[in-house]
């Protein structure tokens, strides 16, 4: 079988591509299990995808991706906007015409002696009020796989779609097309990184990815679609598209509050999304542990929906201490990339809390002993893995409206200055809090310097315009909501560490008692103390009940660090005249006082 369209502008567009590109055939994706079965088969015999042993990982399997293919390229992503400062000072803008005109140049003839698929798919559940249907064609399998795992897709898309419905186009191409008789490469990809291209039009809501096959490059349903074309029509719409994670905390009492968090890349925001709670009685769910599309619901308060259905998670350090969830949720039906191989037909990683067996196949597909001088998993290996499977899922995660948000939260992986938690004291000091994350650098993007880079709201590599206009958008939603039903904005920093380099807080788990506090506050209790930075919880504020954990532990990370501050405020100042003259005023307003009430 094979999916059936009956929208003929989508079939014109398909024909388009294919006439550019050039395939041996095409085609639809049904969604169905048998055709992501014989994909993989497929896989399996041409050296993608090792089948991984079935009594150990049933239904799963190993990919080794090119070395120069391992994760998302900010270098190569563009926005192309007609005027330049549309896409703002922090993206990489091209000329829509003339990068349109490259691509199609680059494009005629890039999928010959490959299938082109084409594969519906639908991000948040189809019948949600704010879903959006994407089709991407692409010429690789693994991709198809992995969009089964992580979206709605196949068939059901194509009849949402009827014969006229909207969507929005993405092309991916690996960009290594075959000459008649020539045998494919495991992992087909253009090596050239100043060849390969992740471009989105938001003017059109068209996406074309050249030359990788690596995760957010190729999976266009997720950083591509779902935050930055997304985040261009929320705010047209008047809602938003944020990197957030989505988690339900339930009470002893049995009183349920939803919580969502912008973290950076690398800062443990899979482990938040599904942990468990350390305290008795508290219960933690997970509704997405990567992007939120929020909206104003009828009732005035702000609703968060995940509209993806996998995880796409880092593997390297998830272990049974560090994510126990995560590693329940992997047992089965799971695609790992980059992982190394185990001789009894398992994977492993850095970080996974089991020591290596003797000898292994590396991520490079090269033996390995423990002796080695090089990791065996590439730092952003990953697991593409059913949210289903999570232990944890909550019970509303597929809710087409969503789930009513309690508090946002924000954070960040920060050494020094930065309090444990931080709650601000209204709207406007939140968006401020937002648009001052800053994070050190991860291994999800290639090419960063290390060292502190400002992410406000954890957006920067995924906002599809003026970071400017993304803060007023923000500001500005205090006016299209009930003001009394927003929710309440946290800055949380699990990362500080004392004078040994060693991390004070415990983290993991034991966030549960911070998270607590916060859910405390959403009910106008919990104690707290106002500071200049913000509302902190008291010394004693927090529940560190069968916690080894000091007072005076307690007063380090919670201590205003009024020299780390100026440091701060001047880098904050930095970033500001970075975004120039869209800055929404209320923040340098808020900078300004802040380094008034510090002196
Ligand atoms: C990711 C990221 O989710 O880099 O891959 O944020
Ligand atoms: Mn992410």
């Amino acid at each position: 079988m094979a999916g059936k369209p009956q929208n003929q502008k989508l079939i014109a567009w398909v024909e388009e591509i294919r006439k550019l590109t050039k395939p041996a055939d095409v085609y639809w994706c049904d969604g169905t299990q048998e055709e992501y079965d014989r994909l993989c088969d497929l896989m399996v015999e041409g050296g993608t995808f090792t089948r991984l042993n079935p009594e150990k990982r049933p239904g799963s399997f190993l990919a080794r991706s090119h070395p120069s293919d391992v994760g998302r390229v900010e270098d190569r992503t563009f926005i192309c906007t007609t005027k330049k400062e549309d896409a703002g000072p922090t993206n990489n803008w091209a000329d829509p015409k003339e990068m349109k005109e490259h691509l199609t140049k680059i494009s005629d003839g890039c999928m010959r002696g490959r299938t082109m698929y084409v594969i519906p798919f639908c991000m948040g559940p189809l019948d949600s009020p704010i879903a959006k249907v994407g089709i991407e064609i692409t010429d690789s399998p693994y991709v198809v796989v992995n969009m089964r795992i992580m979206t709605r897709m196949g068939q059901a898309v194509l009849d949402k779609l009827g014969t006229d419905g909207a969507y929005i186009p993405c092309i991916h191409t690996v960009g290594a097309p075959l000459a008649p008789g020539e045998k494919d490469a495991p992992w087909p990809c253009e090596h050239d990184l100043k060849k390969k291209f992740i471009v989105h039009f938001p003017e059109e809501d068209l996406i074309w990815s050249y030359g990788s096959g690596y995760g957010g490059n190729a999976l266009l349903g997720k950083k591509c679609l779902a935050l930055r074309i997304a985040s261009t029509v929320a705010k047209r719409e008047g809602w938003l598209a944020e990197h957030m994670l989505i988690l339900s905390l339930t009470s002893p009492e049995g009183k349920t509050y939803y919580l969502t968090g912008a973290f950076p890349s690398a800062c443990g925001k899979t482990n938040l999304a599904m942990m468990n709670p350390t305290l008795p009685g508290w219960k933690l769910r997970c509704v997405g542990d990567d992007i939120a599309w929020i909206r104003v619901g009828e009732d005035g308060r702000l609703w968060a929906m995940n509209p993806e259905t996998g995880f796409f998670g880092v593997a390297p350090g998830t272990s049974d201490k560090t994510n126990p969830n995560a590693m329940a949720t992997i047992t089965k039906n799971t695609i790992f990339t980059n992982a190394a191989l185990t001789p009894d037909g398992d994977i492993w990683w850095e970080g996974m809390g089991i020591d290596p067996p003797s000898t292994m196949i590396d991520w490079k597909g090269n033996e390995w002993t423990p002796d080695s001088d090089q990791p065996a998993a590439h730092p952003n290996a990953r697991f593409t893995t059913p949210a289903a499977q999570c232990p944890v899922i909550d019970p509303n995660w597929e809710k087409p409206e969503g789930v009513p948000i309690d508090a946002f939260l924000f954070g960040g992986r920060r050494a020094s200055t930065i309090p444990l938690v931080n709650e601000s004291k209204d709207w406007e000091h939140g968006v401020f809090i937002g648009s001052a994350a800053g994070s050190e650098t991860t291994a999800a993007a290639i090419g960063l310097a290390a060292g502190v880079r400002r992410d406000p709201f954890a957006m920067l590599p995924f906002c599809g315009y003026h970071m400017g206009d993304f803060l007023t958008h923000w500001i500005e939603m205090e006016r299209r909501t009930d003001p009394a039903k927003l929710p309440k904005i946290f800055f949380v920093n699990w990362f500080r560490k004392d004078e040994n380099g060693k991390f004070i807080w415990p983290g993991f788990g034991e966030n549960s008692r911070v998270l607590k506090w916060i859910c405390e506050r959403v009910e106008g209790s919990g104690k707290s103390q106002e500071t200049p930075i913000g509302i902190l919880p008291t010394e004693d504020a927090i529940d560190l009940d069968g916690l080894d954990f000091s007072k005076e532990e307690m007063a380090q990370i919670l201590a205003l660090d009024k020299e780390g501050w100026q440091a701060e405020l001047d880098s904050i100042d930095e970033f500001y005249k970075k975004l120039g003259e869209k800055l929404p005023p209320e923040l340098p307003k808020q900078l300004d006082s802040l380094r008034a009430k510090l002196k």
